[in-house]
């Protein structure tokens, strides 16, 4: 009899929040918008927003110290940190390394993945594949963003949307049928204008010109995004069931990207959930992109809404563009 499969099992979660709260009233203060219409299109009533003097790896930091000591793991027992971000703390050196050493998980190798809205879920595909080396036990997962220092705050199509935040995962190797049971990815990068900060980068270096045309800000055709992004969604989430031999109504939680309640509302009701199988907390936080499924993940690890064997399905889509699924089975 062959030995079962090893897979990459979550044993440990964590989050970090900003304390400042932004309401849609107090953004009714900055743009012409109103508290009715963020509601009514997004489902966002208030998002968590950094103060000048925080920077993404602080709420990393948090957050991947709270999926350790819930995992009872020390941070000299990681073997590979990973940490999906767009918002880095600078672009030089990767914001993972400086989280190694806040942490001080000296033995760990560390880097960062940039995927956008599906950056935890590129982040699990990869930390699968390792974790389930003998040489790498532990392998912690962050997704982590500060989108509020890359929004335009005078644009009223953006800024109402996202949020900050952290989320982290800790994965150690375990044995069938708890863990990671299949992924999918997918990118189309023809599509990358839909969302993205055009200045800032080696294609077009910060000048005085690009400052003042606003270009080291998040452009978005969110109407196009939107479209693709509830397609996209689903046919990822059937394919990920499938390739774990489950179908839809195997799912016990399903914990999609935050975008818009509109999207996850489209989503769940095209895959046949009913409301309490679905977690949503964009009413509080917002689109945090790459913390967005960590964060959630965390929230309803701590609420006890996971028992040991339940099924969970996870999906995002985001910049790149990039898009994808995730099925796991609980394992702790
Ligand atoms: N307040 C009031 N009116 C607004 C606002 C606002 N904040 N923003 C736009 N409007 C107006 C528009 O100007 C437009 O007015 P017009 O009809 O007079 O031209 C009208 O509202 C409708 O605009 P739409 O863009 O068509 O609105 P839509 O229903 O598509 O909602 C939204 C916009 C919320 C952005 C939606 O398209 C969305 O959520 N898109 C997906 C975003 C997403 O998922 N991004 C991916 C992740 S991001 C990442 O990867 C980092």
């Amino acid at each position: 009899m062959s030995a079962p499969a090893r897979r990459a099992v979550i044993v440990g979660t964590g989050s970090a929040l900003p304390s400042r709260i932004l309401s849609n009233a107090d953004l009714e203060n900055l743009v012409d918008t109103s508290d009715d219409w963020i509601t009514t299109r997004t489902g966002i009533r208030e998002r968590r927003i950094a103060a000048d003097s925080e920077a993404m790896s602080d709420f990393a930091t948090r957050a991947a110290e709270q999926a350790l000591a819930s995992a009872g793991v020390s941070a000299g027992d990681v073997d590979l940190l990973v940490c999906a971000t767009v918002t880095p703390d600078m672009p030089i050196p990767s914001t993972a390394c400086i989280i190694q050493h806040r942490l001080g998980a000296e033995h760990a190798a560390a880097f960062d993945l940039a995927a956008g809205c599906s950056g935890f879920l590129y982040g699990l595909a990869v930390a699968e594949r390792f974790v389930t080396m003998p040489q790498y036990r532990h392998v912690l997962l962050i997704g982590a963003e500060v989108l509020s220092k890359y929004v335009d705050w005078r644009d009223r199509t953006t800024c109402i949307l996202f949020g900050d935040g952290a989320g982290a995962v800790l994965l150690r190797a375990g044995e069938d049928p708890y863990g990671v049971l299949a992924t999918t990815l997918r990118a189309d990068g023809s599509l990358a204008d839909y969302i993205m900060v055009p200045a800032g980068g080696t294609r077009e270096p910060a000048s005085t010109k690009t400052l003042e045309e606003r270009r080291h800000y998040i452009k978005m055709k969110g109407n196009e995004t939107f479209k693709m992004a509830v397609r996209s969604m689903e046919e990822t989430s059937r394919e990920a069931l499938q390739m774990a031999g489950l179908t839809p109504a195997d799912i016990d939680l399903f914990i999609p990207h935050q975008a818009n309640r509109r999207i996850i509302d489209a989503v769940g009701s095209r895959l046949g959930l009913r409301d309490d199988q679905v977690y949503v907390n964009i009413e509080r936080v917002g689109n945090t992109a790459a913390a967005s499924i960590p964060v959630a993940l965390d929230e309803a690890a701590r609420r006890g809404l996971l028992k040991r064997g339940d099924v969970v399905l996870f999906t995002a889509f985001g910049t790149g563009l990039t898009w994808g699924s995730a099925v796991c089975r609980w394992g702790v």
